[in-house]
């Protein structure tokens, strides 16, 4: 934003990496449009400097060179145009440049990863990219985990490069609540496995005042202190690293607020028969697919006093109706608390839409994978070569 309110950016050709990976139907219907919402404030301010704009994205993992009809970003060009209320046409074939963007005008290129050399990074795509601009601005925060050639080599061959507001915001966002929160600094980590997500908690527990655990992971936690969980989903090769990682809130003085009870059924499904139990009364047959209203009260009160509340996943399958009351709850303690809260991940997001909650999270990420590996406290590529480059 500062190039383009200094003036830097008037008449210049500037290229945009935005993460446009939308969700689309079978029908290539785009079923949720947030990405492309958020990714129209450097395009118009890209615009408004009077500057020549070229935005890509990725659009799913497909073979480079073999493009598919679903690969096309065609859709996407179609909805950008509606929500700028201009015509953005799609360049295909656009690495050897021999397009033409005029200033004040943009236009969408073709999926990058279709481009030879875009997953590895190659020096001789990235050396092509660098010279379609003569400014690079990397707003994709959702794919600002990889270094690819549209997110990692064009920042180092492209005469300028900085980081859009998206990049910017989340990043802010994300200092705010890890770096320097307001505590208490409440972590909800929800999920299926606690292997997916073991170097997150054990990031976590050693920087949060109170971490909450969901979900399957909830469940190698009580097996981890010794309770009987029945059928329910549960690794317990990680029962070692979920004790690890309750030593390590004990040390600072919290303990993880396990379930005291539980919602079970003897099956994932719509017409499951729930039954509330205490967690020392789970059967062998049971499977736990929601915390009970005792739990989902101490969890709300652990909210209510948080400072900053950082979420990624849901308590419970709330997907369906009788096991949605924990992660609910939750999102209900959530939207009236005062704390500064983040949320990240595609089933946050998921619950976030579900019960109604967009306006009331103080900020929700664009990045799934992103939002995780900031999680787990590591440099992003993206920032990295920012930096480099700043
Ligand atoms: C995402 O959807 O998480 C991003 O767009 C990154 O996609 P990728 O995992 O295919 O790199």
């Amino acid at each position: 934003s500062d190039i383009c309110a200094s003036g830097q950016a008037a008449g210049k050709r500037v290229f945009i990496r935005a993460d446009l990976n939308v969700p689309q139907d079978d029908e290539g219907n785009i079923t949720e449009d947030t990405r492309i919402r958020a990714s129209l404030p450097a395009i118009q301010m890209a615009l408004g400097a009077g500057a020549a704009v070229m935005v890509t994205s990725h659009l799913g993992r497909p073979t480079e060179g073999e493009p598919r009809p679903e690969d096309s970003l065609a859709p996407v060009a179609k909805r950008l145009s509606k929500l700028l209320g201009r015509e953005v046409p799609l360049i295909t074939d656009w690495v050897e440049g021999g397009f033409e963007v005029k200033p004040g005008e943009v236009v969408l290129l073709e999926n990058c990863r279709l481009n030879k050399g875009e997953k590895k990074n190659s020096p001789e795509l990235a050396a092509k990219l660098g010279k379609l601009c003569d400014i690079f601005v990397h707003d994709a925060f959702g794919t600002a985990h990889r270094a690819e050639a549209t997110t990692y080599g064009i920042a180092e061959t492209a005469p300028i490069a900085c980081a859009g507001p998206l990049l910017a915001a989340e990043m802010d966002a994300i200092s705010k609540a890890l770096e320097n929160p307001r505590r208490p600094l409440v972590a909800i980590v929800g999920g299926s496995k606690v292997s997916t997500k073991l170097s997150i908690l054990k990031t976590l527990a050693s920087r949060v005042d109170q971490l909450i655990v969901g979900g399957g992971i909830a469940n190698t936690f009580l097996l981890a202190a010794g309770k009987r969980i029945g059928d329910s989903l549960a690794e317990p090769e990680m029962v070692r690293e979920a004790q690890q990682v309750m030593d390590i809130m004990k040390e600072r003085g919290a303990e993880v607020p396990l379930p005291v009870d539980v919602v079970v059924a003897d099956e994932v499904s719509a017409l499951a028969r729930a039954n509330r139990v205490s967690v020392d009364e789970v059967g062998p047959h049971d499977r736990i697919l929601d915390v009970g209203p005792k739990t989902s009260a101490k969890l709300a009160e652990i909210i209510a006093h948080a400072g900053t509340i950082v979420w990624n996943g849901p308590v419970g399958v709330f997907e369906i109706p009788q096991f949605a009351g924990g992660t609910k709850m939750m999102a209900s303690a959530i939207a009236h608390s005062e704390a500064f809260s983040i949320a990240g991940g595609g089933d946050t997001l998921a619950a976030i839409a579900k019960f109604h909650i967009e306006d009331d999270v103080d900020y929700i990420s664009t990045g799934g994978g992103a939002f995780l590996e900031v999680l787990e406290g590591k440099t992003l590529p993206a920032f990295e070569v920012l930096a480099k480059r700043a």
